[in-house]
Formats: C-alpha cells, sequence, structure tokens
C-alpha cells in the first residue's frame, strides 16, 4: 500500500483483512495488539509531495497528539472538516475513540481533497507551512511535535540525569538555537555535531532550518539517547507530512571522546555545539586537550561556558591556553534560552585560529625591533597544542 493510502486503511479492510482467522493465529494477534496497544493512526497529507502520517498509538498521548494536527490542518483548510461534527475542534481534550472517528473521517476527505490540490505549494492558504522549506515558526512546531511524542513526561528526563554532574540534564530551547542559527549564518555548508545532545532535539531542529550537510548528535546516557532515536523517527514522518525539506541527521549513543569520532568531530565538523554548563573540570580539560586542540582553522565551537578567556587577547603567560589558538565572543542570549533556569545562560562562539599565535610572536618581535619583517614564506611553527603552518 502507498503511504498516500495509510488513511484509507481504517475505512475499507482489505480483502485479506476480511477472511476469516484460524483461532491459534488470531490469538497470537490479539496478544500482540496488547502487548504493543499497536493501534495506528494515520492522517492523509495535503501538503504538496507530503506522505501519509502513520503514528503507531504506543501510548495514549499520541491521540491529542494527532488531534492537534488534525486541527490544525483543518483550521488551514476548513473544507477538509466538512463531515467533522459541529464544534469538534473546541473540544479541549477528545477522548481516544473520538480522535480515531474525526481521522477517519477526515481522511474520507483530504484523500480526493488532495488529489485536486496537488501540484502547486498553495501557500496563498498554507503560508509558511506550504513552502517546502521550513521557517523558524515551522521548525519549531515540527520539532515540537516529533518531542512531544518521543518525550511524553518531559519531567521524567530529571530521574535519569545525575544532578551537579557531566550528564546532568538541560535543554537548549529551540528559540535560542534559531537565534544562534541566525546570527552564525548556519547552512548548507556546515556540519553541525552536537556533543552531548540529550534527547536529540537541536540536532532535527538544527536539520530542519539550516538545512545543514550533515547533522550529528551524540549523547552517552542510554536513556536519553533512546529518546533522541525516537525523536529522529517521529521527526522524519511529521516532516515528511508536511512536505517539508531536510538536511541529513543522526543520533548516536555514545561517548564523544571515544577515538572513533574523531574524525567526525576534528575533520567533518564547522559547527560543534557543546552544552558544557554542567561539564566537571575533568571533562573540560578532556575536552580541551583531545578534541579541541585537533579542530581544523575557522571550525567554530558554541557553548554555554567559554572556552577562550572571552574578549582577553595574548599575554606571556597564556601562550598556552586554548585562547591562543582561538577568537571567542559573546552570542546574542535569550532569557529563558535554557530549561534549567528562567535566568540569561550566556552562550558563546569560540572560533579556531591557529595563526593567532603567531601573529602574537610577530607582534612581540615588532616591539623589540620595529624593523622586525617575519619570513613571509610557509613554514611550520611548534606550539604547545600543535604544529600550525605559517603562511607568507
Ligand atoms: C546539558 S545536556 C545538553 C543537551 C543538548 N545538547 C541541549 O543543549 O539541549 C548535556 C548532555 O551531555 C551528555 N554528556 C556528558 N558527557 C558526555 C560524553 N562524554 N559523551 C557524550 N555525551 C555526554 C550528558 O549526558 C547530557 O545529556
Amino acid at each position: 500500500m502507498s503511504e498516500a493510502d495509510a488513511g484509507a486503511k481504517e475505512e475499507e479492510p482489505s480483502k485479506e483483512e476480511e477472511k476469516p482467522v484460524p483461532a491459534k493465529q488470531l490469538d497470537d494477534r490479539r496478544s500482540m495488539s496488547m502487548d504493543t496497544n499497536d493501534e495506528l493512526l494515520a492522517l492523509h497529507s495535503v501538503y504538496y509531495n507530503g506522505k501519509a502520517l502513520r503514528l503507531q498509538v504506543t501510548s495514549p498521548h499520541i491521540y491529542y497528539i494527532v488531534f492537534r494536527i488534525l486541527r490544525k490542518v483543518c483550521n488551514a483548510i476548513p473544507a477538509l472538516a466538512v463531515g467533522l461534527p459541529l464544534n469538534w475542534d473546541k473540544i479541549e481534550k477528545p477522548d481516544n475513540n473520538a480522535v480515531v472517528s474525526l481521522t477517519k473521517q477526515y481522511n474520507r476527505v483530504a484523500k480526493p481533497f488532495a488529489t485536486n490540490w496537488s501540484g502547486s505549494y498553495n501557500t496563498d492558504v498554507l503560508h509558511e507551512w506550504g513552502e517546502p522549506n521550513c521557517n523558524k515558526l515551522v521548525a519549531t512546531e515540527i520539532t515540537g511535535y516529533a518531542y512531544e511524542c518521543a518525550v511524553p513526561r518531559p519531567a521524567d528526563l530529571n530521574h535519569y540525569y545525575k544532578s551537579f554532574t557531566s550528564e546532568t540534564y538541560g535543554e537548549t530551547n529551540l528559540e535560542q538555537m534559531a537565534s544562534i542559527i541566525d546570527e552564525l549564518k548556519i547552512g548548507s555548508h556546515d556540519v553541525f555535531v552536537d556533543l552531548g545532545s540529550g534527547i536529540g532535539q537541536l540536532v532535527c531542529f538544527t536539520a530542519a532550518l539550516a538545512k545543514c550537510k550533515k547533522c550529528v548528535g551524540i549523547e552517552l546516557s542510554p536513556t536519553p539517547a533512546n529518546y533522541a532515536s525516537n525523536l529522529g523517527d517521529y521527526f522524519k514522518k511529521l516532516m515528511s507530512f508536511f512536505g517539508k525539506n531536510c538536511g541529513k541527521y543522526e543520533h548516536i549513543q555514545g561517548d564523544f571522546l571515544n577515538p572513533k569520532f574523531k574524525k567526525l568531530i576534528c575533520e567533518e565538523a564547522t559547527i560543534i555545539f557543546i552544552n558544557n554548563f554542567a561539564f566537571s573540570p575533568d571533562l573540560m580539560f578532556r575536552i580541551t586537550n583531545e578534541l579541541l586542540q585537533e579542530l581544523k582553522n575557522g571550525t567554530r565551537i558554541i557553548t554555554t561556558k567559554p572556552f577562550g578567556a572571552h574578549k582577553k587577547g595574548i599575554t606571556y603567560r597564556s601562550t598556552s591556553d586554548i585562547n591562543a589558538i582561538s577568537q571567542t565572543i559573546e552570542l546574542k542570549s535569550m532569557e529563558s534560552g535554557v530549561s534549567w533556569t528562567a535566568k540569561e545562560v550566556k552562550f558563546y562562539c569560540t572560533t579556531m585560529d591557529h595563526a593567532k599565535l603567531i601573529r602574537y610572536y610577530e607582534e612581540e618581535q615588532r616591539k623589540k625591533d620595529p624593523n622586525y619583517n617575519p619570513v613571509r614564506e610557509e613554514s611550520e611553527v611548534e606550539t604547545k597544542f600543535c604544529t600550525v603552518k605559517r603562511l607568507p
């Protein structure tokens, strides 16, 4: 059955489903259905290039999310609500059977409607929801639905995390992430890596809004990593339903210090996100010594605690700091930019700049000898961190 036919499945049982089923097989089917509570809710897509949304009801909260999506689509195109009961959309929280029946009735109308409507983005009616690319609002809402599907009770996340350790839970809000994407002009030329990606909402959001070449999240703790994997699956279905373009994304469970990630982090990444607010000094030391010093020139690292001494130049004493081979600036920060406090948490961007130390030494030489003219040939200079190329 094609994706586009998904919505019709519940209305017209196929011939195969009508055949008598042997008693043993029926028992097996029932127990499978009871074990997994595997009712399938399907919504036909009326978006250009959209695919039917098919969600397994793994938990009752899925009914309510489907109801809200249905309401959203019918509010945009009231003709789709023909046949739905009067004031159906005013109900605060319909019961599960009502949602099933609303989706069936909607699908009966949406399917032929979509056939007539297809071939155009219909932005006159759908506005930004008809566009093939997500703007901030659309990316935020779709990521929000995926989050709600994958994480029914966000408060539970706090139970899995150890407080005041490197694994302490805390999320960056999408509004803050959108501001960072805008300020740093993150786009399709970038490879975005979230080191300690939690439930992975930033990875999906960045894939939708910035459409990076690749977005990868690496998370150590198995519970949030599982949520991230589910969130990624829901996100894919939702983006398809709304017919939206998206960059590639991946959620990986693992320790970002594991050497197997070195190529990704040090050679491929152009933007590295580290919400290091609660990271221990030990972990910070290892990140600086095992990863940062090997990043390629121009790589930008976004953090909630600055790596480099913000705004400071190099001094004789600090030639071995990370600051000696990078520049750190403060980014625009929002109130409530993170989940763990309503206060403003600052975000910083450190850009790797290996030539900074060379420029410092040249400047020092010039102070001693105003006629000093550095050799303008390509050569290599040893720093505490690494060997850097001195360009002519
Ligand atoms: C504060 S959360 C940030 C989540 C997400 N990046 C955000 O800003 O919304 C930090 C995450 O880093 C993870 N973490 C800490 N050390 C790690 C390591 N060595 N490898 C991978 N993840 C790690 C923690 O488990 C935690 O989920």
